[in-house]
Parts: structure tokens; C-alpha cells; sequence
């Protein structure tokens, strides 16, 4: 009755920003993502049946804010195998927790992993990646291995790899230029972007051929032409984000510097583009021979705190205890 697992956050290359349904959590759009070796969630779930209800920690401290979506998730795990013990869930992140580095990806992710292996639960994977949405809309790319496609079906979502790690190993430069959690969560973010920024029916609107134009560049190893795709759709993000109201600026003085450090590489004719999440942390992405050049061009930039050096990773996996 218990079981753990790892998984790795992920950065997406074409966003998901806005809900089709709030108390479904269901994303208004289908996303593409990169799974990032080189972070890690680890999550240990034991279910006992002496316990009177759940208890969630995260990184070694009672977590009541992420409880309700942890108790969500397992309640519907519980249903599957059928089981009503509850469960103690421990997990530890070796980097950032809330800051715009997907912990709550890879949080959800190593959660349904741990859990389903706990209650012995063999198969279920679309149920897995719907059940672990509802925690995260962005947590099912982590169960996935590479780069990884997140689509809207009729009642949910469907997600899978469709390019494995060993297939295009591109590299990923996380800059950290901020520790601090974030003051407007995605949820919250999103939301309010959906509900006042003049831009949200454009971003609805162009969103579908911005994802195809991603897969073609994957399919053909088009690493130019996904890089323009991908700024685009971090842009287009940011660019609801900033037109919400109140205005949601993620970014500071030290991103913008890092923007620009990626953008004078590009000039120069290096291999690398960059995106950002809802936080001020850079992911610049870059075909492996660049990975030097440009970690000293943003080891070098002001404001940056930290590289943090990703592989395309696996997907989430059970791990011996
Ligand atoms: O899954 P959430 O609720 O943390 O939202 C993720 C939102 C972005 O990271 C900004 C974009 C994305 O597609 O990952």
C-alpha cells in the first residue's frame, strides 16, 4: 500500500493560458511541452488504513494549500480500486516550489504515479492524465516522456510523447532570476486573463494553427522555425497576461535582460530561443552544441541567480522505495 515516484516539471512551448470549463479544470486550448530532466519532484505515497483522513506535506512542512487538489486526485484513484484508506503523501522538490518552474506539474504528476502503484491500479493511463489535470492543467505532460502533446477531446483531455528524448535531445537553460513564489497563481492568472483582456478571443482564435505549426517543426526537426512559433506563443501569453486587469506583469527587470542576452545570441546565428512561464524565470532552449555559449552569455547577465542545466527527460515513473 505504498509506492514512490519521480517526475520532472515541464516547460511548454505552446501555452495553455485560459479554462473551457473553471470547475472542471479544463484548458480553452491543447499545449505542447517539453519534460525537463535535471528537476525533480519525488513523492512517496503511503495509504493506512489507521488514518482519519489525508495528510499532504511538501518539502517537509503540512501543505494545506495543496491538499484540497491532492484530496481531489486521490479520491478518484480511491474509486478505481476501490479502496477507503487515506493516505500520507510526502513530497520534496529539488528546486523552487511556486516560483514559475511547473512544480505543480511535476507534483501532480509523481502524485498519480505514487498513488495509482500504491493501490495497485495497472493500465488507466487516460485516467491517470485527467485525473492529474484536475490538480494542474499542465501536470499530464509530465507523465510523458520528451515532447509531449496535450489535446482537448470531447469530456477531457488526451495527452501523449510525440518525440522521445533520444530523438531530438535538445537542451534546456533554466535562468533563475527570482526565488520568491509568484503573487498571482496560474489559476487565478488565467482566469482573469479570460475574463478581461482584450486579447483573449485573438489568442483562442490563432492558437490551433500555432500548435500545428509546432508539430510539423518536431516532425521535421525544424529547430528555426519552432523557435519562432514558440516565442510567439510565450509572447502572445504574456501579452494577455500583461493586458488582464489588474495587469499581470510576470516578469522583471533581470528577464527582460535574459530576453535579451537569448535574442543577441540569435543575431549572432546560435541555436537557442526562450520561453516563459507564469513566473520570471527564462527557459532558453537550445540544440546541444550552443548549451556552452549560451550558459555563459546568461551566467553573465545581471539579475540571473542560477542556471539550471535540462535534458528532454522522461515521464514520470515508479521508483524503488
Ligand atoms: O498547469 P498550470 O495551472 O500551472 O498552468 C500552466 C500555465 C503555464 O505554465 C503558464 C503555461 C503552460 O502551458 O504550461
Amino acid at each position: 500500500m505504498q509506492a514512490s515516484a519521480i517526475a520532472h516539471p515541464n516547460v511548454a512551448l505552446i501555452k495553455y493560458w485560459g479554462k473551457r470549463d473553471t470547475g472542471q479544470n479544463l484548458p480553452a486550448t491543447g499545449s505542447l511541452s517539453l519534460t525537463l530532466e535535471g528537476l525533480q519532484t519525488r513523492t512517496r505515497v503511503s495509504f493506512d488504513p489507521a488514518l482519519q483522513a489525508d495528510q499532504v506535506s511538501v518539502n517537509g512542512a503540512a501543505d494545506a494549500k495543496a491538499a484540497g487538489g491532492v484530496v481531489r486526485c486521490l479520491d478518484q484513484l480511491r474509486a478505481i480500486a476501490g479502496s477507503r484508506d487515506f493516505a500520507r503523501v510526502d513530497s520534496e522538490n529539488d528546486f523552487p516550489t511556486g516560483a514559475g518552474l511547473a512544480s505543480s506539474a511535476s507534483g501532480y504528476a509523481a502524485l498519480v504515479r505514487a498513488a495509482s502503484a500504491a493501490l495497485g491500479i495497472v493500465g488507466h493511463e487516460a485516467e491517470l492524465a485527467n485525473i492529474a489535470r484536475q490538480g494542474s492543467g499542465s501536470a499530464p505532460r509530465s507523465l510523458y516522456d520528451g515532447i509531449v502533446l496535450l489535446e482537448n477531446i470531447d469530456d477531457g483531455i488526451a495527452c501523449r510523447s510525440v518525440c522521445a528524448p533520444e530523438d531530438w535531445p535538445l537542451s534546456v537553460l533554466v535562468a533563475v532570476t527570482s526565488r520568491a513564489p509568484k503573487s498571482v497563481g496560474s489559476t487565478a492568472g488565467m482566469e482573469r486573463s479570460r475574463l478581461t483582456s482584450p486579447c483573449y478571443r485573438g489568442w483562442l482564435e490563432t492558437h490551433p494553427a500555432d500548435l500545428q505549426t509546432a508539430l510539423e517543426c518536431v516532425a521535421r526537426r525544424d529547430f528555426d522555425r519552432l523557435a519562432k512559433v514558440s516565442e510567439h506563443s510565450c509572447l502572445k501569453m504574456h501579452a494577455l497576461a500583461m493586458s488582464s486587469q489588474p495587469a499581470l506583469v510576470y516578469w522583471n527587470a533581470a528577464t527582460m535582460a535574459a530576453m535579451q542576452v537569448v535574442r543577441d545570441l540569435q543575431a549572432s546565428g546560435v541555436p537557442v530561443f526562450f520561453t516563459i512561464d507564469a513566473g520570471p524565470q527564462l527557459k532558453a532552449v537550445c540544440l546541444p552544441e550552443a548549451v556552452p555559449g549560451v550558459k555563459a552569455a546568461l551566467a553573465a547577465c545581471p539579475g540571473v541567480l542560477e542556471l539550471i542545466e535540462c535534458t528532454l527527460g522522461r515521464g514520470a515513473r515508479e521508483i524503488a522505495q
